[in-house]
């Protein structure tokens, strides 16, 4: 079965799911981190973490293309109904159960104000389970926290963790993350696409496999992580 994550860049990603593609996160048009668009993208499922402009921007048109129904937080949920999308409206804890797998909403700690300025509720990360049981954690945007240690005990194969900093946590606390989770493998992701959030991946990459035992991939926005499922 197939099992792949592509990094389209910033905060979006496409997992390949057994043939199923789950994008997370769609920021497309507007992103300075990718050239793909609505039109040159697919998704059979849509998740959205939370309301900021970077994780939402283009989930309505492209969930409108592709008939494809959004998975987020009820608050979120509500505000997409609102523009004629299929939506799964689950709050933190909860999890679902769909064609390509489980997605299970975890904590995070960060805001999540609508693009409108309507009240977001929480932001959320996402846990997947596939098919097969591999577990991938999608931090999105989060500080640090100490419970992160609870959904390490999970057993995850790949952690998928920003560094950003100024809007998420940066590459100390991502690193100590990594400690809390202990992924078989991680992913940086949610740097590089604004001054703001500069910072050197390799040199994260690089404490992180002195310090823990994961493997780290570091990407180029359009790079595709293949998974063994
Ligand atoms: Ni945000
Ligand atoms: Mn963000």
């Amino acid at each position: 079965m197939s099992l792949s994550l592509t990094w389209i860049g910033h905060a979006t990603v496409a997992m390949n799911i057994g043939g199923y593609t789950v994008m997370v996160d769609p920021f497309l048009e507007e992103n300075p981190a990718t050239e793909e668009t609505v039109e040159s993208v697919h998704a059979d499922y849509i998740l959205v973490s939370h309301g900021h402009n970077d994780h939402i921007a283009d989930a309505v048109a492209l969930a409108k293309k592709n008939n494809a129904p959004i998975i987020t937080t009820l608050e979120v949920a509500r505000w997409l109904d609102d523009q004629g999308v299929q939506t799964h409206g689950l709050n933190l804890g909860g999890q679902l159960e769909l064609p390509f797998g489980k997605v299970k909403l975890t904590v995070a700690m960060h805001g999540s104000q609508m693009p409108d300025g309507s009240y977001g509720g929480c932001a959320v990360g996402f846990l997947l389970t596939s098919p097969l049981g591999r577990k991938i954690y999608i931090a999105c945007d989060t500080a640090l926290f100490g419970d992160m240690s609870l959904i390490g005990e999970e057993g995850l194969d790949l952690a998928v963790l920003p560094i950003g900093d100024y809007f998420t946590m940066g590459p100390d606390d991502a690193l100590r993350a990594v400690k809390l989770l202990q992924p078989k493998q991680v992913m940086p992701y949610h740097y590089g696409t604004w001054d703001t959030i500069q910072q050197d991946p390799d040199a994260w990459a690089k404490r992180v496999s002195s310090e823990t035992e994961a493997t780290v991939h570091v990407l180029t926005p359009g790079d595709t992580l293949s998974l063994i499922e």
